[in-house]
């Protein structure tokens, strides 16, 4: 406990009852910065052992068990749970809040109660997270929140985080951690890789070897040696893959704390696991084995190939069936048209379709906007929508595609936000938790570039230059951990923690930026990060 905090504990164990409970004040500064609080003149809530959640409805029942968990996991203490109010002492969930957007809510703190009371069940979900946040003081302490009322909502709907389980495969104990990471920054969506060169990690029951030969590599190459002209690999196989059973249970996991898992099924390129299960699918036929090496691969899938498209059915429908998220994203990156060019099948393909080389496209890019569509369509049927990385509107996709925004800040509209695209931010020049933090740092890519917290915090989704309607295009801003060059949790955490906070306040508050009182606010969610167990970078 800080010294500052201890100051009370004195005076108010001495006006309540005789317990020796030290009682530490809260503080509502918490990441992200909650848009308005106000601080009556004077008053507090006591949150003690002998509170209780008042939780009318199921989705307030699992709203109050997730908060006793995470009181229960800063004081020592487990707050019950209850139907009806008593006269006082409890900590009401409620979600009838008309009068702000989704996920917002309003907190109004007496001293005989607390009410939450949400736009939506997400809206008291953050509500109690900021509860959650704001405690200081550690375990055997009671809570005292100031008498205050709280307005929040966030600046953006579509707030995300990514992780990447094809280049190295987290069991889903892992999985379910980060999703926590995510809830506790106030994230509603995490952007599952799922599929590539070096790993297909989903059970597709149709398709069995995608798993079974597609979720194994031999060996990986040495980071050291990867920008070399000596490649040199570890010898060591890696392998793993989520059944369908584990992948339901991670999607209900994420639904409790409010957050849809969207998929990443990356097409045509990114796709060698795939090909080492079914050459057939490939241009040459082969054979291909499950990449060893990072970078991009010129072999994607033929799409002059009709079983390519039966293919596509398969996986796409399996997928849809197991993710009830309203996007599927679809990739799109990185896929270099060299074998399409001299491939027959693909050139027959072209021909069929009557595409020609002209100002907006060239014949390949036409081809893999075709195949981009198909899987769209599919989709589409099934009342999904799709995202796509940025390449998407060069291939020449429609505006019915969420474009993700990938290759820097584009900050000209190079993203569509300009041509009528919906766009999810993720600027490898800022929200690439893959870069090493700083000159020096051992863990992470090995790339020149380096994205340190002020950095991240220093991004603007909106330019300043944009009109409402360009800037109401963006949906919203996300933060990627690829993980060709991250091999344990432990430093996926450690590369996401700090860097996650920052990107929260990016995507919940529209207030100005102010990076030391950021900093201030992060001192204090630190302790939270150490009591759940997160590794992080400490901070300079
Ligand atoms: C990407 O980083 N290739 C989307
Ligand atoms: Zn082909």
């Amino acid at each position: 406990m800080k010294p500052s905090h201890l100051i009370l504990a004195a005076t108010i164990v001495g006006m309540a009852s005789c317990t020796t409970r030290e009682v530490v004040e809260a503080d509502y500064n918490v990441v992200p910065l909650p848009m308005n609080v106000e601080k009556a003149a004077e008053g507090a809530f006591r949150f003690s052992p002998s509170t209780c959640l008042v939780a009318a409805d199921s989705a307030q029942r699992a709203n109050a068990r997730l908060f006793a968990d995470y009181v229960e996991t800063l004081t020592g203490f487990r707050p019950t749970v209850c139907d009806k109010a008593p006269r006082k002492d409890y900590i009401r969930l409620t979600a009838s809040n008309k009068d702000t957007k989704a996920d917002g809510y309003a907190i109004t703190v007496a001293t005989d109660s607390i009410v939450i009371d949400g736009a939506d069940a997400a809206g008291t979900f953050y509500g109690l997270q900021t509860l959650r946040k704001a405690i200081r003081g550690g375990k055997g302490d009671d809570v005292l929140y100031p008498a205050a009322t709280i307005g929040d909502a966030p600046r953006f709907a579509y707030r995300g985080g990514e992780l990447d389980c094809a280049r190295h495969f987290f069991p889903v104990d892992s999985v379910k951690t980060f999703i926590d990471m995510l809830a506790m920054h106030n994230i509603n969506k995490f952007h599952w890789h799922l599929t590539d060169d070096q790993g297909w990690r989903i059970e597709i029951k149709s398709r069995p070897r995608l798993t079974e030969v597609g979720s194994q590599r031999g060996q990986t190459v040495i980071k050291e040696t990867m920008f070399t002209d000596s490649l040199k690999y570890d010898g060591i196989p890696h392998g793993g893959y989520y059944t369908q059973e584990q992948v339901r249970d991670v999607v209900d996991y994420a639904a409790k704390r409010h957050i849809s898992v969207i998929p990443e099924i990356d097409l045509p390129g990114h796709m060698v696991a795939a090909l080492a299960s079914y050459p057939e699918l490939g241009c040459t036929g082969g054979p291909y084995e499950v990449r060893k090496k990072w970078g991009v691969s010129e072999d994607l899938l033929c799409v002059g190939n009709d079983s390519v498209y039966a293919f596509l059915d398969d996986v796409l429908d399996e997928v849809a069936g197991i993710f009830p998220s309203e996007y599927v994203h679809i990739g799109g990156d990185e896929a270099p048209h060299v074998r399409w060019k001299k491939c027959p099948k693909c050139q027959a393909k072209a021909h069929a379709l009557g595409l020609r080389d002209d100002a907006k496209g060239t014949v390949e890019q036409k081809l893999q906007n075709h195949i981009m569509k198909y899987a769209a369509d599919r989709l589409a049927a099934k009342g999904r929508r799709v995202i796509g990385w940025d390449e998407l509107i060069d291939n020449g996709f429609d505006t019915t595609a969420v474009i993700m925004s990938w290759r820097g800040p584009q900050d000209g509209g190079q993203d569509g936000t300009k041509t009528g695209y919906k766009v999810v931010k993720v600027p490898n020049t800022h929200l690439y938790f893959d870069y090493s933090y700083a000159e020096g740092d051992s863990i992470g890519a090995p790339y020149w570039r380096k994205i340190p917290l002020d950095v991240v915090y220093g991004y603007e989704p909106v330019p300043a230059d944009y009109t409402p309607e360009q800037a109401a295009n963006v949906l919203g801003v996300q933060g990627n951990v690829w993980t060709e060059f991250i091999t344990t949790f432990r430093d996926v955490q450690y590369m996401s923690l700090p860097r996650m906070a920052a990107l929260s306040e990016l995507q919940w508050s529209a207030a100005p930026k102010d990076y030391d009182g950021f900093i201030v606010r992060l001192k204090d969610l630190l302790p939270l990060y150490e009591a759940e167990g997160y590794n992080y970078r400490p901070l300079d």
